[in-house]
């Protein structure tokens, strides 16, 4: 990760259950900076639960909808000199024109992982509310997994979540963006 880089707006990427909501809570409260989950911000937008938006519009409804808040996101200023943190959902770093959207907006990523036995324990025991209609199926869960690693790994930062509280990796993630945090000052 070169030094230049330099931003205020940090995503944080990776499977159902990896951890991206309250990791991001908690590293935004450190930092100082506000917090965002895509979900909830897709939730407003629809004036719909996640659930019911593939149940009216499928999978492609839900993407629509999904790069639309993406960017509309990307476009707020975070205000008053603050940093943002966002969370993504499990997908949306999958969709290519998203990637592009956040490589344009000079947005660093960061990749939260954990094995599939330990993805499905936190999507059982987490209250996600009526988010996660991919997490129904045990076996199309383990596929979807499979078949979006190679895409995670564009993320520009990693962090092994297995076997540590929510504080570690928060602390851990801050730790490794030290260089490429834009001071606090106003743009
Ligand atoms: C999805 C993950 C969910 C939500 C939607 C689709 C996915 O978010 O965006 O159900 O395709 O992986 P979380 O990753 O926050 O659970």
């Amino acid at each position: 990760m070169p030094r230049a880089i330099r931003t205020r707006r940090v995503f944080l990427i990776g499977f159902m259950g990896a951890g991206k909501t309250s990791v991001g809570k908690v590293l935004a409260q450190r930092l100082g900076w506000t917090f965002q989950d895509l979900d909830d911000a897709i939730e407003r937008r629809a004036g719909q639960s996640v659930a019911a938006i593939f149940a009216s519009q499928g999978e492609t409804g839900f993407r629509r909808i999904e790069s639309a808040a993406l960017r509309e996101l990307l476009a707020e200023k975070s205000g008053a000199g603050l940093g943002m943190i966002v969370a993504l959902g499990g997908g949306a770093f999958v969709q290519p024109e998203n990637r592009s959207a956040l490589d344009h907006a000079g947005a660093v990523t960061v990749l939260l992982e954990a094995p599939l036995e330990e993805l499905r324990r936190r999507c059982a025991r987490d209250d996600a509310g009526d988010t996660r209609p991919l997490a129904r199926d045990a076996q199309k869960f383990a596929e979807l997994l499979e078949q979006r690693q190679s895409d995670y790994q564009r993320a520009q930062f990693r962090v092994d979540t297995m076997g540590k509280s929510v504080e570690q990796v928060a602390s851990e993630i801050e730790g490794m963006l030290r260089d490429v945090i834009r001071p606090e000052v106003e743009e």
